[in-house]
């Protein structure tokens, strides 16, 4: 990672003095003029050599300790989430370090034409992504089956389907900027899917929709990495920690057992150890064994085909 504090720095010239308030204004007119609808137009931009990292859902929980802890090193960090005051308030805790700097984009994963607009602005604005954690996640509370505007059942479209769909539309732009990885943060929480009923229209239970989605996070991880293989951009999966005090606990009326800390030592291990291997599930910080339909060949072929169907031209 690159550690350097380099910042451009502006002129201190009289002139340059004089003519800064006009050209400001006029800076913030323009970027107030192009700013996409569901994106924030920040300034910021990365440095030269600096490395690009994206964590989503990261205005709070277990992904703004790894927005911050990414930040720490020196990265660029695109936060990502849907409310843009805690995405600002993020976004404001980096900055004030001075070692890294973000960006936030406030985008529904609940919204196919929000997530395709968010994935094209993200290989429009940046030229490099080193690191992408797909981290957002909706859990098992409350105990209601609710469907996307897509038609979708909720967990699974944002849970699995949007983070597929980005991870698809980005894989060029990490395969270019290798080495580099992708972090899928799934959970002990598994369940097998019924591909007679993907979108659980029977016998619906909030827990069994979060914990199908979760799964199908580990097969999208076993897949990527066979398709990856020789290309030098690391894929994993991970259980982070066990009830991490953070909202998603709280709102099932769970107690917290665990810390965000422990869940981002968990994630940070499988972005920055040299050792690590890919297509692997971990619990934790250990190596582990996911739910058996991970491993049935059939099972991911279906789910493959399944999650590209349901996103083509989406
Ligand atoms: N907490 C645990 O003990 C635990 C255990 C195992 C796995 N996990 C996994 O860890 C990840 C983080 O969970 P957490 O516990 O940190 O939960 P959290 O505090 O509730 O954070 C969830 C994040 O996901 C974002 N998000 C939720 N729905 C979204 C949507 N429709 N569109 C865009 N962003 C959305 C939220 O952003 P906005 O609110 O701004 O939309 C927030 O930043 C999840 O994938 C979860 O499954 C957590």
């Amino acid at each position: 990672m690159d550690l350097s504090p380099s910042r451009t720095d502006a002129s201190t010239s009289p002139s340059a003095r004089a003519l800064r308030p006009a050209f400001l204004l006029a800076a913030l007119a323009f970027a107030a003029a192009v700013s996409a609808p569901n994106v924030d137009a920040q300034a910021v931009t990365p440095r030269p050599g600096q490395q690009v990292v994206l964590v989503t859902g990261s205005t709070s929980g277990l992904g703004r300790e790894v927005a911050r802890r990414l930040a720490a090193t020196g990265a660029f960090v695109i936060v990502h989430g849907r409310n843009r005051e805690r995405g600002m308030k993020v976004v404001e805790a980096i900055e004030s370090e001075g070692i890294g700097n973000a960006r936030f984009y406030a985008v529904d994963l609940a919204s196919f034409e929000q997530v395709r607009e968010f994935g094209e602005t993200i290989l429009r604005d940046y030229d490099r992504l080193d690191v992408l954690v797909n981290n957002a996640g909706f859990g098992r509370a409350p105990d209601e089956r609710m469907v996307t505007e897509d038609g979708h059942e909720l967990r699974f479209q944002v849970n699995h389907l949007s983070h597929f769909l980005l991870t698809r539309m980005w894989l060029p732009r990490l395969r270019e900027s290798a080495p580099s990885r992708i972090v899928n943060v799934s959970s002990g929480a598994q369940q097998p899917i019924d591909f007679d009923d993907v979108m659980i229209e029977n016998d619906f239970s909030g827990g069994r929709a979060y914990a199908q989605s979760k799964l199908a996070q580990i097969m999208f991880t076993i897949d990527l990495a066979e398709e990856l293989e020789g290309a030098d951009v690391i894929v994993n999966s991970l259980h982070p920690a066990t009830y991490m005090d953070t909202g998603m606990v709280r709102r099932a009326g769970l107690t917290p057992r665990a810390t965000v800390g422990e869940g981002a030592d968990a994630v940070m291990q499988l972005i920055t150890s040299s050792d690590i291997g890919s297509g692997g599930y971990f619990n934790r910080l250990r190596p582990a064994r996911a739910n058996a339909q991970a491993y049935d060949e059939e099972a991911r072929n279906k789910l493959r085909e399944l999650s590209e169907e349901l996103t083509r031209g989406r």
